[in-house]
């Protein structure tokens, strides 16, 4: 589960947040595209999830736990619960694919014998395992990000979160990368992905969230299409509407209702509908 509560980041010295009273609500098991122009806000948005930022109000509940109370030194153990996946691959530049893999978890604690067991096993899923000896430079851009998403998910997390993986890829790669990650989805993985490939979300039928000046302006639930500005008809409060959370040993254990940020406001459906038209 990927819930966000009313958040609000300002990165210091701007003036408009980056996210301003963002709430969503991603149930385990869904695959999210989240789009938005450039500068809405997307990029923010997933450094909300893996802790690389933290809000300035509101609250993140990312698998069960509070990250408000995760502990700096605890950071790191927490994000290799995650599979995150990045426009540029950041792969290891002088180890091989399989190198690549075995290398994060190897971080990760596990051991030589399971590492040897579960690389092959995770190239195999990504259609990788005629390239495991070759290094990211011998490979084409696709498959180098098939490398990155085989090395996020060799862990199995729970959650996947992609921020533009196709964004340096042609039209017919993305679509196999796209679908890459529907597989990985298939599998039980919840998969939060940005991308500005208007022709897959439109034929995908996925939900489409899609941020607007730092604010969720639509989100399509279910048959999403691409449309960046928003259509009111679909415009959805997704915040934990009467099942709330409370949180003990930082999971969460019962449907009380706990909100940090704003807590007078309310709004129905039509007033923010109308206060998002004013801006
Ligand atoms: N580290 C930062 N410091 C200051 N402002 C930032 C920083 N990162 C992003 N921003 C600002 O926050 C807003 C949202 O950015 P971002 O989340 O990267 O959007 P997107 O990923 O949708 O393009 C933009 O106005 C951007 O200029
Ligand atoms: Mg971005």
């Amino acid at each position: 589960m990927i819930l966000l509560d009313h958040v609000t980041k300002i990165y210091p010295g701007d003036k408009k947040p980056a996210l301003d009273d963002v709430s969503l609500h991603i149930e385990p098991n869904e695959f999210v595209f989240l789009i938005g122009k450039s500068g809405a806000g997307k990029s923010t948005l997933m450094k909300m999830i893996t802790k690389e930022e933290d809000p300035d109000s509101g609250k993140i509940i990312i698998g069960g736990i509070d990250l408000e109370y995760i502990r700096r030194r605890h950071i790191p153990h927490y994000r290799r619960r995650l599979g995150v996946v990045f426009q540029d691959f950041k792969l290891l530049p002088r180890r091989t694919v399989y190198e690549n893999v075995a290398f994060a978890l190897e971080i990760a604690g596990m051991s030589t014998r399971e590492i040897k067991h579960t690389v092959p096993k995770v190239l195999e899923l990504v259609g990788l395992t005629d390239q495991a000896n070759k290094f990211p430079s011998q490979l084409s851009g696709g498959q180098q990000q098939r490398v990155s998403i085989a090395r996020s998910v060799a862990r199995q997390p729970k959650i996947l979160i992609a921020d533009e993986p196709t964004g340096n890829l042609d039209k017919l790669t993305s679509a196999e990368i796209i679908s890459l990650l529907q597989k990985i989805n298939d599998f039980g993985t919840t998969v939060l992905v940005t991308t500005h490939e208007e022709a897959i979300v439109n034929n995908l039928d996925k939900r489409v969230i899609t941020l607007k000046n730092g604010r969720v302006v639509a989100d399509q639930k279910t048959h999403g299409i691409y449309k960046l500005d928003g259509d009111p008809e679909v415009l959805i409060d997704s915040s934990p509407k009467a099942p709330g959370f409370a949180l003990k040993n930082n999971q969460v254990i019962s449907s009380t209702p706990k909100q940090k940020a704003k807590p007078s406001k309310s709004v129905s459906k039509k007033t923010r509908t109308s206060k998002k038209k004013v801006i």
